[in-house]
């Protein structure tokens, strides 16, 4: 059959099809090794297939990988495991996977690479792996085949809210909605339009201005007095010495709030596309303590890769996986660092700028970004950078060179497909790399940036021209 073929007709059919076919596979066997993605896409996968896999009756264990390379895979052969799973990876790494010979499932959105029998991506199937499901979706969509599992459709949106993928429409689409809606009518979550600043459960809103950098309120942002000036001129007020937090508001002094921003974006003359991102969908989990973290899928995301990003993915797992006790405080006390490594990484690219080739930017970070938040970093900064070409972000690595990049859909439109180009290049000098047309990174080798940066720059122009 031609399921490996990417299709341009979106067929919802044949993909239910296909997830329940690896379903089946999967219980051919007894135990499992999943093999998942250090990031909220990739925990919350790990744990929906997981708690799947132990209601089914399969033993199974959990691996991390920061990304799925031939020594990665080679480790994994040696454990010589009855069946694996790859969740949110392995769609770039087919023919490597395949040449293997083990048992083996891929449930992944990245842009596939080569060919695989048990391999669920929604490209085979006329979806966009980038806004439509993410890796923990697709995931779902195996687990909903495996049993009864609808109560995880919420740890299926954190997923793909923390892949960012309601950002272009201002809300989820696709096979992502159709879960959602699933979660909404089992009760497991709520969706309605809402502010879009980050930390609504959490944060004095204060907090939520100054920290705003999609959109970037100039004189706010990063300004504590200013955040704070603003919102006591607009006659919000606190509580004795204490702001409160958004979900502590009043309906109307919500409202306010939000038409002051308004109003102050246009005096400002932001272009009316930026001051629309200050509202959007945003996801509530039910079933979670109001004024926590995990309350809300963009704030449990972000907690989420405080922890996998930092070499923690077991303790992220064990937040996903329902641990709300230890797990979470150590969960929480990594979401102070990772918050201010972004900060910090964020004024360094403000303070260094980008070189700008003919049709790309980049920034070389060296040691001072770690290298598994430096694509973060790279897509916070895409909103102070000119927007008329893609950014690049070189951080140093343990034996060569990680490489981010992050696109608008502006470029993709015109053809940008970063996924490809950078795995192309990254390939070209004896590199791997892959992704999504809006986000892709690689790995390179240590003395190659030069000879990189070169392919890519044509590569980038030959796709937008
Ligand atoms: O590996 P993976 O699929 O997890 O990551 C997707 C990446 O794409 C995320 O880092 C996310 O930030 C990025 N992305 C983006 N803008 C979008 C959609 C995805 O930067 N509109
Ligand atoms: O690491 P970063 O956040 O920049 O990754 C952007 C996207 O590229 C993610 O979806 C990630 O999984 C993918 N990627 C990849 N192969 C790599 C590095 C990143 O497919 N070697
Ligand atoms: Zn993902």
């Amino acid at each position: 059959m031609g399921l490996n073929k990417k299709k341009t007709t979106k067929d919802v059919m044949t993909f239910h099809i296909k997830a329940r076919e690896c379903a089946v596979y999967i219980k051919k066997h007894s135990s499992a090794l999943v093999v998942s993605h250090i990031d909220a896409d990739g925990l919350t996968s790990a744990a929906i297939m997981g708690k799947a896999l132990e209601r089914a009756g399969l033993d199974y264990d959990i691996r991390f990988a920061k990304q799925l390379d031939g020594a990665v895979l080679a480790g994994i052969a040696d454990s010589n495991p009855e069946l694996v799973i790859f969740t949110d990876l392995g769609s770039g790494m087919l023919d490597a996977i395949k040449s293997l010979k083990l048992n083996a499932v891929v449930s992944d959105h990245h842009q596939p690479q080569g060919t695989f029998e048990h391999h669920l991506n929604p490209h085979l199937f006329g979806f966009h792996g980038a806004t439509e499901v993410s890796g923990s979706g697709v995931t779902y969509l195996i687990a909903s085949s495996l049993g009864n599992n609808a109560d995880f459709a919420d740890l299926a949106i954190v997923g793909a809210v923390g892949d960012l993928q309601h950002v272009k429409h201002g809300q989820l689409i696709g096979l992502n909605r159709q879960i959602m809606e699933e979660g909404a009518k089992n009760g497991v979550l709520r969706y309605e339009k809402d502010l879009l600043l980050f930390g609504k459960q959490t944060r004095p809103i204060f907090k939520l201005l100054q920290y705003s950098s999609d959109p970037f309120l100039p004189g706010i942002s990063g300004s504590e007095d200013s955040s704070i000036e603003f919102l006591k001129k607009i006659g919000i007020r606190q509580h004795g010495e204490k702001w409160r937090r958004w979900i502590d508001l009043e309906a109307v002094e919500k409202q306010q709030i939000v038409s002051s921003l308004f109003q102050f974006c246009l005096s400002s003359g932001m272009p009316v596309s930026s001051i629309q991102r200050l509202i959007g969908e945003v996801y509530t989990l039910l079933r979670e303590r109001e004024g926590t973290e995990v309350r809300d899928a963009s704030e449990y995301s972000t907690l989420l890769n405080a922890t996998a990003r930092y070499d923690h993915a077991d303790i992220g797992l064990a937040v996903c996986m329902g641990d709300r006790g230890k797990s979470y405080e150590e969960a929480s006390a990594l979401l102070n660092e990772h918050r201010k490594n972004l900060v910090e990484g964020i004024n360094l690219v403000k303070e260094q700028g980008t070189v700008r080739m003919e049709h790309l930017q980049y920034f070389d970070s060296g040691n001072k970004i770690r290298e598994t938040i430096v694509g973060i970093v790279a897509g916070m900064c895409s909103s102070f950078v000119n927007h008329d070409m893609p950014i690049i972000a070189f951080a140093d690595s343990d034996g060569g060179v990680k490489v981010s990049s992050r696109g608008n859909y502006e470029l993709i439109r015109k053809g940008l497909n970063l996924g490809n180009a950078i795995g192309e290049a990254a390939r070209a000098v004896g590199g791997t790399g892959g992704g999504h047309d809006i986000a892709a990174g690689a790995f390179i080798p240590c003395n190659a940036k030069n000879e990189f940066l070169k392919i890519l720059d044509s590569k980038i122009g030959s796709q937008i021209r």
